[in-house]
């Protein structure tokens, strides 16, 4: 077992640290005032999103310091909207709700979104990490190919995987929205490349120097060891010793997880999956 989960419009919801009912937050997310300077981050779990997160708050703030609790921005779902309609301007929000969850205005409004996205196998790896690492709900206490069967089967939290990637690939398609795509596995080969085609996306006036001390400020080693001064900012979550968000960072860890058959399965189910996707993964580099 998960553990507990609210299953609502298709997606399996984790118990979110707010008080307000799902339903109702999810209301209030749709119906959210968006800044013309907001910066939306979108990612499935465990996709990279605070490694992004934080290269593209020093890109904002022209300086490769990391910050105890900046306020520039919260994870949408994770925090009552009252909070994230306090935040001072530029905010930099961050999400995993799926496309059709997201708060009406974004499409109406502009805001520029980075997409952050990653090959599924690690992705099913990291989040059983994941789960078992956090406090919340006791986490997961499950084996990882128990947990791989329920991913396969589409049952964890934030949704299907597939169908994520379904839904942005068609916002991709649709071309009304300004949105940069950006793999994890592209990330980890040639990030300031990377990083300063995110910057020109956003319209950021940077130097090659400052994208350059950014990415080594925000190397998976310096991010690391100072995990607990970063928490605070994109999620929260409380892990258990010896866990945390800076896991392994990086690309191809799944093959020390995945069983052939497993694999097979795995290969399979993406098959199946995303038959009509253009979508293009990266397993190992
Ligand atoms: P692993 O569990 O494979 O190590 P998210 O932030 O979306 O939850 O994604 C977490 C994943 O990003 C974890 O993957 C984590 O280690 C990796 N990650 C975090 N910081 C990173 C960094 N600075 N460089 C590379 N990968 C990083």
């Amino acid at each position: 077992e998960l553990g507990p989960y609210i299953e609502y419009d298709g997606i399996l919801f984790p118990i979110l640290p707010i008080k307000t009912p799902l339903e109702q937050h999810l209301n209030n997310i749709a119906n959210l005032e968006i800044r013309p300077d907001d910066i939306l981050i979108s990612a499935y779990p465990k996709s990279g999103t605070h490694w992004v997160w934080e290269m593209v708050r020093m890109l904002i703030s022209g300086s490769p310091e990391h910050i105890k609790d900046s306020k520039v921005g919260r994870m949408l779902e994770f925090k009552e909207t009252k909070t994230i309609d306090d935040l001072p301007s530029p905010r930099l929000l961050n999400t995993h709700l799926n496309v059709r969850h997201l708060p009406k205005q974004i499409f109406t409004k502009g805001t520029k979104i980075v997409h952050v996205y990653r090959n599924p196998k690690d992705i099913a790896v990291s989040f059983y990490c994941h789960a078992t690492g956090i406090k919340r709900n006791n986490g997961y206490s499950g084996t990882f190919h128990d947990f791989l069967d329920m991913f396969l089967r589409e049952k964890v939290a934030f949704g299907n995987w597939g169908d994520y990637i379904k839904e942005w690939e068609e916002v991709f398609d649709k071309g009304e929205t300004p949105i940069k795509a950006v793999a994890y596995e592209d990330m980890k080969k040639n990030p300031v490349k990377h990083l300063k085609e995110i910057a020109t996306f956003l319209e950021l006036d940077v130097t090659d120097e400052l994208c350059a001390a950014i990415v080594d400020a925000c190397s998976f080693s310096k991010m690391k060891p100072i995990a607990e001064t970063l928490k605070e900012k994109a999620v929260d979550i409380t892990w258990k010793e010896g866990s945390s968000i800076f896991r392994k960072g990086q690309v191809g860890d799944w093959k020390n997880w995945i069983t052939v058959a497993e694999n097979e399965r795995f290969d399979e189910f993406i098959e199946t999956k995303m038959k009509e996707s253009d979508m293009k993964f990266i397993y190992t580099l």
